[in-house]
């Protein structure tokens, strides 16, 4: 009997000593989260009513990161290549994520050894720049540019080559990546 009343007690008194503003906190907070799970209904019913503006990238071409690709699956020599990417509204592609772009031509298993990009010492013998004209300073693989054979003024990505750029004979016909730029 005095035990349960000493419990009591001692219930009665941690209640009241709860403090009044602990539970206005709580008060508070509930408020607060209805207000929180309103907000994002109506977001919710915003995002539905934005218009379906599509995908970032127009077709066939692919977002890789915040660049635009597509990998021919037909095999061409640079030059005609790049007429058929301009044909395309675009150009070979000059990555500037070329390490993204190597992970796509992988995955899309379009080639499977090496595709054209936009760059070549045509014009411009031994001077390697991007057709958008910032300079090729890094990804060469090891020893590259050569110039193997007297005669490789075009760059290709090898798919097993790490660091991937090497420079081909231009003539060759090679399956090539087009880029769209936003
Ligand atoms: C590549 O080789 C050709 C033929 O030997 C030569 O004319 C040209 O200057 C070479 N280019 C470079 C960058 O060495
Ligand atoms: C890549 O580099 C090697 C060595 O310079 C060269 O023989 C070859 O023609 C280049 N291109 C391709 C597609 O292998």
């Amino acid at each position: 009997m005095f035990a349960q009343l000493a419990i009591i007690a001692l219930l009665a008194a941690s209640i009241s000593q709860q403090p009044v503003q602990g539970r206005g906190q709580k008060e508070d907070l509930l408020i607060a989260v209805g207000t929180l799970e309103e907000q994002v209904q109506e977001l919710k019913q915003k995002i539905v009513a934005l218009p379906n503006t599509g995908a970032l990238c127009p077709y066939p071409y692919q977002q890789v990161l915040d660049e635009c690709f597509y990998v021919s699956k037909v095999s061409l020599n640079w030059n005609q290549a790049r007429q058929y990417c301009q044909g395309m509204q675009g150009d070979l592609a000059t990555p500037r994520n070329v390490y993204a772009l190597k992970s796509y031509v992988i995955e899309t298993g379009a080639a499977s050894t090496q595709v054209w990009l936009g760059a070549t010492d045509q014009s411009s013998e031994g001077t390697w720049n991007w057709l958008d004209g910032r300079p090729i300073t890094s990804d060469w693989a090891n020893g590259m540019p050569d110039n193997y054979s007297g005669n490789e003024n075009c760059l290709d990505l090898r798919i097993k080559w790490h660091p991937p750029l090497n420079d081909s004979v231009c003539e060759v016909a090679e399956r090539f990546v087009c880029q769209y730029n936003l």
